[in-house]
């Protein structure tokens, strides 16, 4: 059997690292981690924590990839975690930092487990914060309750707006007034929001004045308030001083710890999916090209969101002489990833570069369709190297019976 290669050379020092990986022979499909670029990204991320006193926490939702979890937690104060498997993976992975964990519902087998490894425990509703916060208060935990202040901030992606009307996720002021007793109350060490996705601190600045309106009182009893995140701090255009005048503010009127707990933001623009042109379909006035990855499958978010992944010398359609449909391989019609130009026709074996595909890939990718999971690989100054060696056996035994060995 062919070795698999685990270290690769990247040749071509001083071109931009995409025009690198594409001249590499990474076996495609293939997910890259740039650890260069998650540095950057926590710098920028540890300024304002240094800035302001605040503590920034990677939501592992996310970006999960626990072999940079060493790189990351120079910079974070931790991680957050949507329920156990999430929360032991970040007391495993960054043990010497804190472990918060939010879950709409706690499954009531799993809490005692839950214990042993979160250190700050959000409840979505008083009924689970009755259920559970004797428990978490009794083994030390420090305790929350989210709150949903109602405040919409987004326009379309309504699936990412936890302020819809009707929706599940935090407690609002109405449910509080009714539910709300002294002795829940007196459980309560800190109060938890999290309605943006993918915003600027313009949109935070609206939150908060419709959060202080609402639970101004209780945020002055509380000893932590967490901002959730959705908080695209590492973005080029962010206002990053509007967001540090906002926690400083927090901090300073409630005399509270400021958590923020952004996943987009700690591995913006941080990966790559390099993929290949297998074939071509022409179809009235389409060309399609078919990839060796699949939207649904290893970019799940590109039709769940929707949106469309830039293409790294890829153009609008109609902008360069040449226009192609790009799609995956599946039996699903709609396994699109949008139309794309370019400069020179594209050629069966070709090789292509998405960009920004380190969050929400890894953690959210599936075998649909009998589709293998990429490898992962990190880019580590001139070297890739590979992380994963995934096998017929991962899309296997998510299935069934284990073979007698
Ligand atoms: C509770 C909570 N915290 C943090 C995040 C991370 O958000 P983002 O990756 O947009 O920063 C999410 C995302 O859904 C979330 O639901």
């Amino acid at each position: 059997m062919k070795e698999k290669l685990t270290h690769l050379k990247l040749s071509g020092a001083g071109a931009n690292m995409p025009r690198r990986i594409l001249c590499s022979d990474v076996p495609t499909p293939c997910y890259l981690i740039d650890e260069a670029k998650l540095r950057e990204n926590g710098r920028v991320l540890k300024e304002i924590e240094d800035a302001t006193g605040c503590r920034i926490l990677l939501a592992q939702k996310a970006f999960s990839n626990y072999d940079l979890y060493p790189v990351l937690e120079e910079y974070l104060a931790g991680t957050e975690a949507s329920g156990l498997f999430e929360a032991r993976l970040g007391h495993e992975k960054m043990p010497a930092k804190e472990c918060h964990v939010f879950s709409a519902a706690y499954i009531p087998e799993q809490f005692d487990e839950l214990l042993e490894y979160a250190d700050h425990i959000v409840f979505n509703s008083p009924s689970q914060l009755r259920m559970f916060g004797p428990a978490a208060k009794k083994a030390g935990k420090e305790v929350g309750l989210r709150i949903n202040p109602l405040c919409q901030t987004q326009e379309g992606h309504e699936i990412y707006d936890p302020c819809a009307p009707g929706g599940r996720l935090g407690t609002t002021k109405q449910a509080w007034d009714e539910q709300m007793d002294d002795a829940l109350i007196a459980m309560l060490d800190g109060l938890h929001f999290h309605t943006l996705c993918e915003q600027n601190s313009d949109a935070l600045e609206i939150t908060l004045r419709a959060v202080e309106e609402q639970f101004g009182d209780i945020m002055h009893k509380m000893r932590w308030i967490n901002m959730g995140g959705g908080h695209h701090i590492t973005r080029a255009d962010y206002d990053r001083e509007l967001l540090k005048k906002l926690i400083c503010h927090v901090r300073d009127t409630y005399g509270v710890t400021v958590y923020l707990e952004p996943g987009e933001a700690v591995a913006l623009n941080a990966g790559y999916l390099c993929t290949r042109v297998l074939d071509f379909v022409k179809n009235g006035d389409v060309v399609n090209a078919i990839l060796d990855m699949s939207a649904a499958c290893h970019t799940p978010d590109v039709l769940e969101m929707p949106y469309r992944p830039p293409l790294y010398e890829g153009f609008e359609a109609g902008e360069k002489p040449y226009t192609y449909r790009l799609g995956g391989p599946t039996c699903l019609s709609g396994d699109i990833i949008g139309d794309y130009a370019f400069e020179r026709p594209l050629g069966a074996g070709q090789r292509l570069l998405f960009e920004d595909m380190a969050i929400y890939t890894t953690c959210k990718n599936n075998t649909f369709n009998g589709m293998p999971l990429p490898d992962i690989w990190v880019v580590k100054g001139d070297e890739i190297v590979r992380l994963t060696d995934f096998t017929y056996e991962d899309f296997k035994g998510r299935l069934g019976t284990k073979d007698p060995d």
